[in-house]
């Protein structure tokens, strides 16, 4: 029985999810971080040169019978040019006193040595402003003078762009980097669980042996509950096997000694109806040791199966074998049996189960077919190695056919015979663990054919 198990989100989608909003977060940092760092230092670089361009102002500023004398350098303003022509302001004052410039230009008050660098809007556009200022001693008088100098940024603005651009590609190659290594990444830890997945599904059925190959660390745990499961399950099936093979042997010894008991008393016993219990006794234990026997086999069967030991075989060897053993019983009921097909057919199998699976399709073949017929036994190597066994009688029951192989299933011409439905399980559970099939069919002419295709 296959439970489906309800899917609780996709681990794969989960991580490649987690991995790709990581790489988006960062490359967001990376390009904010590129952009804020050139920022800066763009702006240190206007910063040091209008800072050079204002101290040399200032520097040609003299005082000269206590008025201000300043005849600006061109160096000044040509250390300024940038390749956008950025355009330059400036405002001189002496003592708060307007001197030269532009008069609506906003000065900071500077006092002290500290220059002081402000971005402010001015003529409708971003300037940055430095301001310095410089006090000049005469012979009895002190001034003070101050320079503001502004300039545009479009110079800077363009570089920040340019910048600004070059970071965003730069963030999109890492994010695009990032997650094809996402996937990679993900794939490769998925890959592990598949690879598990895959070793416990291409298992047999019957195999419950551990698993051995090596796996990753946070996979050991799950894989030795696994391998403990699956050791408790072994134990435990072999337990019930061992029990049904013990169960099934101690029962048939008693039956036989009952059976012969009813048997003698049933010679002696005169009475109509006390002979038809004592027959009806015989025949229930019949039954019942019949069933306790191919329990016994089928128990024997699954454990070969599980360990199945391949030996060099003779099929056709081993099937005359058996037939000559069945001769007598099929002399009985006056039936024929005839062996063909192939001289030798080489085979690498179990000969205990083989033995097995091939008596209980003669015990059918002798059990379900009238007197006086001919059971036809075929083993060929070619097209494939087979074993057929046909009779002549009605052959199997066509509203059955399907579900003759499985436990206990019994066809409806099985009434009044002795069986316990376990043959054909056991013919194809053999034919199962060479790695073949068991095949049922009928004859056009009449009679059953049941097939180990090995
Ligand atoms: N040669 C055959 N001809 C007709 N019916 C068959 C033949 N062989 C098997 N069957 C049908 O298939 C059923 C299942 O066969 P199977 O050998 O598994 O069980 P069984 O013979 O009833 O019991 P047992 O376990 O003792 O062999 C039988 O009950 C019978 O109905
Ligand atoms: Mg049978």
């Amino acid at each position: 029985m296959t439970v489906n198990i309800a899917a609780s989100g996709s681990l794969r989608n989960r991580l490649v999810l987690t991995l790709i909003g990581g790489a988006a977060i960062l490359a967001l940092v990376l390009f904010f971080a590129i952009r804020n760092y050139a920022t800066q230092v763009a702006q240190q670089g206007q910063d040091n040169i209008l800072s050079a361009s204002v101290s040399s102002i200032l520097d040609a500023a003299t005082l000269r019978d206590g008025a201000v004398e300043l005849d600006i350098p061109y160096a000044s303003f040509s250390m300024l040019s940038t390749a956008s022509d950025d355009r330059v302001f400036y405002a001189i004052y002496q003592d708060d006193v307007f001197l030269s410039g532009y008069e609506d230009l906003v000065i900071a008050s500077v006092s002290g040595r500290e220059k002081i660098f402000q971005t402010a809007k001015y003529k409708g556009t971003q300037v940055r402003v430095v301001s310095d200022s410089r006090t000049l001693i005469g012979k009895d008088k002190r001034t003070q003078v101050r320079v503001s100098l502004a300039q545009t940024q479009d110079a800077l603005s363009g570089t920040l762009k340019l910048i600004s651009l070059n970071a965003a590609v730069l963030g999109a190659g890492f994010f695009a980097l990032t997650t094809l290594l996402s996937f990679w990444a993900t794939s490769s830890t998925i890959g592990q669980l598949k690879r598990l997945t895959t070793s416990v599904t291409r298992r047999g059925p019957q195999d419950l042996s551990p698993f051995e190959k090596p796996v990753p660390v946070e996979m050991q745990p799950l894989v030795t509950s696994l391998n403990s499961l699956m050791g408790r399950l072994d134990h435990s099936l072999k337990q019930s096997e061992d029990f049904i093979a013990e169960a099934a042997h101690r029962v048939r010894t008693p039956l036989a000694t009952v059976r012969s008991y009813a048997e003698a008393t049933l010679q002696r016993v005169d009475k109509e109806e006390n002979r038809q219990a004592m027959r009806s006794m015989v025949r229930a234990i019949d039954e019942s040791s019949r069933a306790a026997g191919q329990l016994l086999d089928h128990a024997m069967i699954t454990f070969r199966a599980d360990h199945l030991k391949r030996d060099d075989i003779d099929l056709v060897a081993l099937v005359d074998d058996l037939v000559e053993r069945l001769r007598a019983i099929a002399q009985m009921k006056d039936l024929e049996l005839r062996l063909l097909g192939d001289d030798h057919v080489p085979y690498s199998g179990d000969p205990i189960l083989l033995q097995n699976a091939v008596r209980n399709l003669l015990d059918n073949a002798l059990k379900y077919s009238p007197s006086e017929g001919v059971v036809d036994i075929n083993v060929t190597a070619k097209p494939r190695v087979q074993i057929c066994v046909c009779d002549g009688g009605k052959g199997f029951p066509k509203e059955d056919l399907d579900e003759l192989a499985t436990r206990f299933k019994r066809g409806t011409n099985a009434q009044g015979t002795i069986g316990s439905g376990l043959g054909l399980t056991i013919a194809k559970d053999v034919a199962v663990a060479h790695g073949g099939t068991l095949h049922l069919s009928n004859r056009e002419e009449g009679g059953a054919c049941a097939s180990l295709l090995l």
